[in-house]
C-alpha cells in the first residue's frame, strides 16, 4: 500500500504530491510547520499543537482559514489510510506560490501539506542516555515561531552527529536555551527541575508544557529560568524533550559526565510519568519505552 498525503484539499499518493518551485516556502522559508506524535494510534496533544500552528500563522501574518475540526479529520483519515501505529503527522503551511518578491503578495493562496511517517522507537538511547555538545546560539530572536527556516538547527545537529553526539544545546549570553530540535532541562536536586522560560529565545515545546503540568501534579518544583553551562554540568541529572523523543536522558555534555554517565533515577521517574501520560491505553508496545 502506498502512503497517502494531503496537499491543498486533496488526498494523493505521497510520491505524487508536488509544490511549485515558486512556492514561497521553497524560495524564502516563508512557511511554518508542526510535528505531532502518534503513539499506539493516539495523536498526542492535538489541540496544543494546533493552537501553536495557528499562533505561528498569526505571528508571520499568513492569512489562513483556520479550522481545527478540519485538521483533526484530515489527521484521523491519514492515520487510518497509512496505518500509523507509532509515528508522526507533519503539517506545513506556506504563503503560497507567487513571483519571487520579498514583500507579501497582495493576494495568495497558502499551500498546505500534511503527511505521516512511521517511527521506530530506538530503545537503546533511552536505556543508555545520550551525549550532547554545546554550540553558540546564532539564530534569530523569534525562536518562538515554528518556522521551517531551520538552517542553524540543521548545522548544529550535523555538528553533533559529526562529533558522535546525539544533539546540540545552544548557548546564548552564557545560558543554555534549547536543543537543535528539543527543549533542555536540568535536575538541580531531588525535587527541583529547571528549564528555560518560554520567551522569544526558545520554541515553547508542547512536550515541555505537558511535562511541566505532569511534574507539578506530582509535586515537583519546576522553575522556568535560564541556566548556564556550569549549572548544567553540576546538575544532578539532565534530559531533553520533544514530540518525537518524549523524555530522553542526557548523560554527557561536551564530554563531561552527568550522573556518572548513566540515566539517573529522577529522570527515569520523569520518563515513567510522561510515558504513562502518552500511553493512555497502557499497551505492551508503549510499555517497551518504559525503562524505569
Ligand atoms: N522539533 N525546540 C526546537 C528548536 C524544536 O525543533 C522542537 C521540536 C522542540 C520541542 O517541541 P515539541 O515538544 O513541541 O516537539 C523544541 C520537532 C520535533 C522537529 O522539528 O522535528
Amino acid at each position: 500500500m502506498k502512503d497517502i498525503t494531503y496537499i491543498n484539499n486533496k488526498f494523493i499518493e505521497h510520491t505524487k504530491a508536488k509544490v511549485s518551485i515558486e512556492d514561497r516556502g521553497f524560495l524564502f522559508a516563508d512557511s511554518i510547520y508542526e510535528l505531532i506524535s502518534v503513539f499506539n494510534k493516539e495523536i498526542i496533544d492535538t489541540d496544543q499543537h494546533l493552537n501553536r500552528l495557528n499562533s505561528s500563522l498569526k505571528k508571520i501574518k499568513i492569512k489562513y482559514n483556520f479550522n481545527k475540526k478540519k485538521f483533526k479529520k484530515i489527521f484521523n483519515k491519514l492515520i487510518k489510510l497509512n496505518n500509523i501505529v507509532n509515528g508522526y503527522i507533519y503539517i506545513q503551511i506556506t504563503r503560497g506560490v507567487s513571483e519571487r518578491k520579498h514583500e507579501f503578495p497582495k493576494q495568495y493562496k497558502p499551500t498546505t501539506i500534511i503527511f505521516t511517517k512511521h517511527l521506530m522507537i530506538n530503545k537503546k538511547i533511552y536505556k543508555k542516555g545520550v551525549k550532547i555538545i554545546t554550540i553558540p546560539d546564532l539564530r534569530w530572536l523569534r525562536r518562538d515561531i515554528k518556522t521551517t527556516g531551520l538552517l542553524p538547527n540543521i548545522l548544529s545537529k550535523q555538528l553533533a552527529v559529526e562529533k558522535k553526539a546525539f544533539e546540540s544545546w545552544f548557548i546564548d549570553g552564557g545560558n543554555i536555551t534549547e536543543g537543535s530540535a528539543s527543549n533542555a532541562w536540568i535536575i538541580k536536586n531531588l525535587n527541583t527541575i529547571v528549564t528555560h522560560p518560554a520567551n522569544n529565545k526558545i520554541l515553547k515545546g508542547v512536550t515541555r508544557d505537558t511535562l511541566i503540568k505532569i511534574l507539578k501534579k506530582n509535586n515537583f518544583n519546576v522553575i522556568e529560568k535560564p541556566f548556564n553551562l556550569i549549572e548544567a554540568k553540576n546538575a544532578k541529572e539532565t534530559f531533553l524533550t520533544s514530540s518525537t523523543l518524549s523524555v530522553l536522558p542526557v548523560i554527557k555534555i561536551d564530554n563531561y559526565n552527568i550522573s556518572n554517565g548513566k540515566p539517573g533515577n529522577i529522570t527515569k521517574k520523569i520518563m515513567h510519568l510522561y510515558n504513562n501520560y502518552i500511553d493512555k491505553n497502557n499497551t505492551s508496545l508503549s510499555k517497551e519505552l518504559k525503562i524505569a
